[in-house]
């Protein structure tokens, strides 16, 4: 991390006007109807742009799975039943929002679409299993990690309860969650991760209680222990085992499978694990048989690979003895991030649909040839199931885009000056032609008068004028570029690094921790004005005072990213940006860089008899500054006391009135008590 710079001057940001109830929500239907999208300034299709261009342009269609479109008005809508069903207008719930003084950076939880999200996965392992006649049940859990509020465990236990959906814990305080809550007897809780003496006496409290809780052994060290344990409480425990399974996984989550897998038994493991658990007795116990090779596996060949290995260990341990009838299938289910349905990185290309059917003909099929019966599924999806759900709304707070300067003109003084006449000379001189060349040699007069302002030969007038025109000829470049006839490698970067940048109201840190260390792409849309043709490339920097706190790869139609994101220029009204399919892994694991700190959240359902109104179920204040501080060890009423002792002692030298020295106290106070963002 690389905390150097501010990634925008503030001397560079343009204000826009806070009038949060008033976003030009218009969407300018009259006349954009009839923009066209001006093939120069953006990817070169120049079709009419309306609706149905501002959809398939954010490729809104690819990566959405239905649940978010645009209506008439050129709003974002939120559809969690597909089409036809209720349509919710995101700038309505913002409208909402904001007079209930919640301030943004807000996430959004659509309910509704975490629900159709276990019910179409359940309902899809059941017909496919239906379809093919399958013996076994499907009975899946839902990773606690992968987004632990107790909001998201209720909705997705509470939409689960008709397939007996149950959990999986990757930790002791996981597992004290999922046994509190997950009291559905015939639903199982999966144990993963490290185990100490604690989990594994919880697991079999669980046992205690009727529970089917599996506690799933993934080191050799396990084996020993549990049977240790289960013996001295006398409590017959279910036992699963991962596998280390030869197939990897696809993609940037691929390090969980393969021989080098942190977690997992390797084959010879599980050997020894079957015959210590005949010795003791305890071979009946083991039930499942479990693999996880990855999260978002891209490719369905892999899929397909790594079924095949499982199921065929899953039928030689039954062979051993062990009286196996789950098989557990991990998480890995994909998401289509970028819309492009390929086995990209932030793609799959897979349906659920496939995904099910592949991993149950499989299985099937393998069983049958083996003479085993076919086993109970298990899947631990976590990504496919919370990822739509939640979605992150922020607000552009300004952009470091230069106004239209006009030509431009110095002093006479500097106009006799050399190295001003040279750049001068450089910039009217410029050409598609000699871009690269021109360049070149405007850096070098840079650094020329660097050189001699160090020497005492150039003023500083000189250097800012040197300044200026050069960035004079990086625009030129950068609104010319379609008619260079190469963009040299140094000419892309240029123009992604000079693009226009809009700050934003969010802190990449605490809710896109993915996009910062692994480059995960998450799909980022205008929320409004969708009738009208985006004109600027942005990327999109935060608040954080980090250079890497910025947005600048983002998804694209035909390549494998694009770097600038095409949006609108701002007009004084507040632009809104929503970013989509952050439910899985982010705010749980955003940090508190520059204490920004969780941002508010709202938990939105639609209102059964309206279909195109809602209710806000929940809110959950985002962190205030006092909490941020006080979780790093503040104690807030001494900081305030500190403060206080420092007023008075200026009071008492006559430099501060007192009546002014209250009012200052009073606002350190009150401003450690409100939200660690930009105020709207
Ligand atoms: C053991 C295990 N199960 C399930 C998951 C959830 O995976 P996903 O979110 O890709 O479905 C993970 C995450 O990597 C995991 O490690």
């Amino acid at each position: 991390m690389d905390s150097r710079i501010d990634s925008v001057s503030p001397l560079d940001i343009v204000p826009l006007a806070s009038d949060p109830l008033n976003p030009d929500n218009s969407g300018a239907a009259s006349e954009s109807a009839e923009q066209t999208f001006d093939p120069a300034l953006g990817p070169s299709f120049g079709r009419k742009w309306n609706k149905d261009e501002a959809i398939s342009f954010y490729n809104m269609d690819g990566w959405s799975s239905g649940y978010f479109s645009v209506n008439d008005k050129g709003n974002v809508i939120m559809l969690p039943q597909g089409e036809g069903g209720p349509a919710i207008q995101i700038l309505d719930i913002i409208e909402d929002i904001m007079q209930q003084k919640i301030g943004l950076p807000c996430i959004i939880r659509f309910q509704d679409i975490l629900r159709d999200r276990v019910k179409r996965l359940n309902e899809t392992f059941q017909k496919v299993m239906s379809d093919l006649k399958y013996q076994g049940h499907y009975r899946g859990v839902y990773p606690v990690k992968v987004n632990q509020l107790r909001e998201v465990i209720e909705e997705v236990l509470d939409a689960g309860q008709p397939y007996h959906y149950g959990l999986e814990a990757g930790s002791k305080a996981e597992l004290q969650v999922v046994l509190a809550y997950n009291s559905d007897p015939e639903a199982l809780t999966i144990c993963n991760g490290y185990k100490d003496s604690e989990y594994i006496r919880l697991a079999l409290l669980g046992r205690q209680l009727g529970r089917k809780i599996i506690i799933v052994i993934e080191q050799p060290t396990e084996v020993a222990e549990t049977i240790a344990i289960a013996k001295q409480v006398g409590v017959m425990p279910m036992l699963g085992i991962r596998g280390k399974l030869a197939t990897k996984g696809s993609g940037k989550w691929q390090m969980s499978g393969g021989e080098k897998a942190k977690f997992g038994l390797s084959l010879s493991e599980i050997l020894n694990a079957i015959e210590c658990l005949r010795d003791a007795d305890m071979l009946s116990c083991l039930q499942l048989l479990h693999f996880h090779i990855g999260s978002q596996i891209t490719d369905i060949r892999t899929v397909k690979e790594a079924i095949m290995e499982a199921t065929r260990l899953y039928t030689s341990i039954r062979k051993k003895g062990a009286p196996l009838d789950y098989l557990d299938i991990g998480g890995g289910l994909g998401v289509d991030y970028d819309g492009s349905q390929s086995n990209s990185d932030y793609s799959m290309n897979y349906s659920v649909e496939e995904y099910v059917s592949n991993a149950v003909s499989n299985i099937q099929q393998i069983c049958d040839e083996e003479s085993e019966p076919h086993p109970h599924l298990v899947t631990e999806s976590g990504r496919a199931i919370t990822a739509h759900h939640s979605c992150l709304i922020m607000n552009v707070i300004g952009t470091n885009s230069a106004k239209n300067k006009g030509p431009l003109t110095f002093p006479a003084s500097l106009e006799l000056s050399e190295i001003v006449q040279e750049m001068k000379t450089l910039l009217s001189a410029i050409s598609p032609k000699n871009a690269q060349q021109t360049y070149h040699d405007a850096i070098s007069k840079r650094e020329e008068a660097l050189n001699r302002f160090k020497l005492g030969l150039v003023s500083l007038e000189e250097r800012a004028a040197v300044e200026e025109i050069l960035k004079e000829i990086r625009s030129w470049i950068l609104r010319n570029r379609k008619r260079l006839r190469r963009l040299s490698d140094e000419l892309e970067e240029l123009v992604e690094k000079t693009g226009v940048q809009y700050l934003v109201n969010f802190s990449v840190f605490q809710s896109a921790p993915d996009h910062w260390a692994f480059d995960q792409l998450f799909p980022i849309v205008p929320l409004h004005r969708m009738l009208e043709a985006p004109r600027k490339s942005c990327s999109l920097v935060d608040i954080t005072c980090d250079s890497d706190g910025i947005i600048d790869r983002f998804i694209a139609r035909r390549q494998a990213y694009q770097s600038g994101l095409w949006l609108h220029e701002l007009n004084g009204r507040p632009y809104y940006l929503g970013m989509f399919l952050t439910g899985a892994y982010q705010d749980i694991m955003g940090d508190l860089h520059n204490l920004f700190g969780k941002v508010n959240e709202v938990h939105v359902f639609c209102d059964d008899d309206d279909p195109e109104d809602f209710y806000i179920q929940e809110v959950i204040p985002g962190d205030t500054i006092k909490s941020v501080l006080e979780e790093n060890q503040y104690i807030p009423g001494e900081l305030c006391k500190f403060l206080r002792t420092a007023v008075e002692a200026k009071v008492k030298e006559g430099k501060i009135k007192p009546r002014d020295g209250v009012q200052l106290v009073d606002f350190y106070e009150h401003v450690m008590q409100g939200y660690t963002y930009l105020r709207n």
